[in-house]
């Protein structure tokens, strides 16, 4: 019998999705794809001088870079990933793992209401901008010391109107989502509320 199970997450930047995603799909053993690599991988090559469209169309989704979570990448993803062509390019590999044998988690922007709207569960992550811009300041400073609070917020702030403003694909809470407001809540409480909500949607068995 085939188990297929989908998990899908969206949200804004350093809301916690990838946070929240890796521990759900760790404690029901699904497969887990963090989608907002793809875009930083097409963003990166973006930055060395290639062609969006065709970064994206030869994309290997196996060999992405081990780096990718810098802020300039960050940006120059959210900057790719509002040509249609590219989301376009992107496409058929999630829809895919979305529906792999043996369930899965995918988190990003269009998650819910794109790659896979028929989702068995579907989570909205969010916070405060303050408290986004907190946690990914304190999440890269060690890497690059250069980082101000300031220039955090102000970069979270610029990506978050950049994918929500976009005609194709914006970040939006899809309707029959699970609002996760994770501003107050440490990141155990967070994963425990995915959890049970995730854990009362799976088939018994
Ligand atoms: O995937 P996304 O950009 O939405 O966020 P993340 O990478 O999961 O989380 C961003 C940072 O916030 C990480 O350093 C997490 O450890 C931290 N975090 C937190 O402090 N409290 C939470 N409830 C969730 C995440
Ligand atoms: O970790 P964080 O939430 O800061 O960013 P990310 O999930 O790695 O995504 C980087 C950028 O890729 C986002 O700002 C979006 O512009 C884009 N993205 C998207 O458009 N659609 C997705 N499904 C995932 C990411």
């Amino acid at each position: 019998m085939t188990r297929i199970f989908t998990v899908a997450i969206d949200g804004p930047a350093a809301a916690g999705k990838g946070t929240v995603s890796r521990a759900v799909a760790a404690h029901f053993g699904l497969a887990h794809l963090d989608t907002g690599l793809l875009y930083r991988a097409v963003g990166a090559k973006v930055l060395r001088g290639a062609d969006p469209t065709e970064a994206a169309r030869a994309l290997d989704p196996a060999d992405l870079e081990a780096d990718l979570r810098t802020q300039e990448i960050a940006s120059a993803a959210s900057r790719v990933a509002v040509i249609p062509e590219v989301r376009a390019a992107l496409t058929d590999f999630q829809r895919d793992f979305a529906r792999r044998e043996g369930g899965a988690v995918l988190d990003g922007r269009d998650i819910c209401t794109v790659i896979a709207p028929a989702a068995e569960v579907k989570l909205y992550v969010t916070a405060s901008p303050e408290v986004r811009a907190e946690r990914r300041f304190q999440e890269l400073i060690d890497k690059d010391p250069t980082l101000t609070r300031e220039g955090v917020l102000e970069d979270v702030l610029a990506r978050d109107a950049r994918d929500m403003g976009r005609a194709d694909a914006p970040l939006v809470a899809a309707e029959d989502a699970v609002v996760l407001d994770t501003s107050e809540m440490s990141i155990e409480e967070a994963v425990g509320a995915a959890i049970a909500i995730v854990g009362s949607a799976l088939p018994a068995g």
